[in-house]
């Protein structure tokens, strides 16, 4: 059986919902306290045994090759002012076995056009990719390394998946499916963005996948579709007729951080975490909430 050595994580959208603060930086890079979603996304990544990172950056994205790259200027500053602690931040930023490839898309033709735009990196091996701006939050194990475990227990492609609000669905690819254990069921259907009134379920593709290597041969293949973009979903419809697919209810917290209320909760809620913060965060917000009534 292939392990998963690879991710994928398509970065070339423009972020609009987040202007002016996109304009010249990608939506991947905004920080939740001190760390840009991206690096999240990557450490979830690591954690899950990936050893070769694969961004599909667009224009505007040079500061996510930068901040993944060694600065050399600010390790020699902060070494010659002593400054241990964060000379170890900037450092550590990715273990240094890990290997990190760019490729370009030059249009933003939609999340399947990007993924098929690593095909070439990623050849004839499944492989996992990542949203980074669906922030999870788990207690023990990563999202995607919970999705490693199953795949390494069915070979098929997985699909991380959440039970959304049903007036929400039209945000996301739906699925239908039929249980077959504890959180995992397999993929009868697959459809993006659907009308809240032709919905199969309120079970939400989130922006983690482990998928086989075909979905390529299938993306090379689709038309535009929802958004008049090239669509991922409509690639993995395809490959369900094919292959199993399998829908895993992760553990773990989402948020949405593509979203301005979603980014602001993961904000808070990970101030309230944070070593440095928790204590005077939680004082303020207390504070705060007492004087609004
Ligand atoms: C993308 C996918 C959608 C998925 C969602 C998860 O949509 O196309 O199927 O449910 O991510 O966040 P987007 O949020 O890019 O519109």
């Amino acid at each position: 059986m292939k392990t998963i050595r690879k991710a994928v994580f398509p970065v070339a959208g423009l972020g609009t919902r987040f202007l002016p603060a996109t304009k010249a930086n990608p939506k991947e890079m905004l920080p939740i306290v001190d760390k840009p979603l991206i690096q999240f996304a990557a450490e979830e990544a690591v954690a899950a045994g990936i050893d070769v990172l694969i961004f599909i950056i667009g224009r505007n994205k040079s500061s996510i090759p930068d901040h993944f790259d060694k600065a050399f200027e600010l390790e020699a500053k902060l070494e010659a002012s002593s400054n241990h602690e964060m000379l170890k931040i900037v450092r550590n930023i990715l273990p240094s076995h890990i290997d990190c490839i760019y490729i370009r898309q030059s249009e933003a033709l939609g999340l399947g056009h990007a993924v098929l735009c690593a095909q070439s990196v990623v050849g004839d091996e499944p492989f996992a990719v990542l949203l980074a701006d669906d922030l999870i939050d788990a207690d023990e194990s990563h999202c995607l390394s919970q999705m490693v475990n199953i795949y390494s227990q069915h070979h098929c492609s997985v699909l991380g998946i959440e039970q959304v609000p049903h007036e929400t669905v039209n945000r996301y690819g739906i699925i239908d499916s039929s249980p077959i254990a504890e959180n995992l069921s397999k993929v009868n259907a697959i459809v993006e963005k659907p009308a809240v009134e032709k919905a199969p379920s309120n079970l939400a593709v989130v922006g983690r996948y482990i998928l086989t290597p075909r979905i390529f041969r299938l993306l090379e293949k689709t038309e535009r579709g929802a958004g008049n973009e090239i669509q991922l979903t409509d690639a993995i419809a395809k490959l369900l007729q094919e292959e199993t697919v399998l829908g895993y209810e992760f553990d773990g917290k989402r948020f949405d951080c593509g979203s301005k209320s979603g980014y602001l909760k993961a904000t808070v809620e990970f101030a309230l975490q944070h070593p440095e913060l928790k204590q005077e965060f939680q004082e303020y917000l207390y504070d705060l909430v007492r004087k609004q009534g």
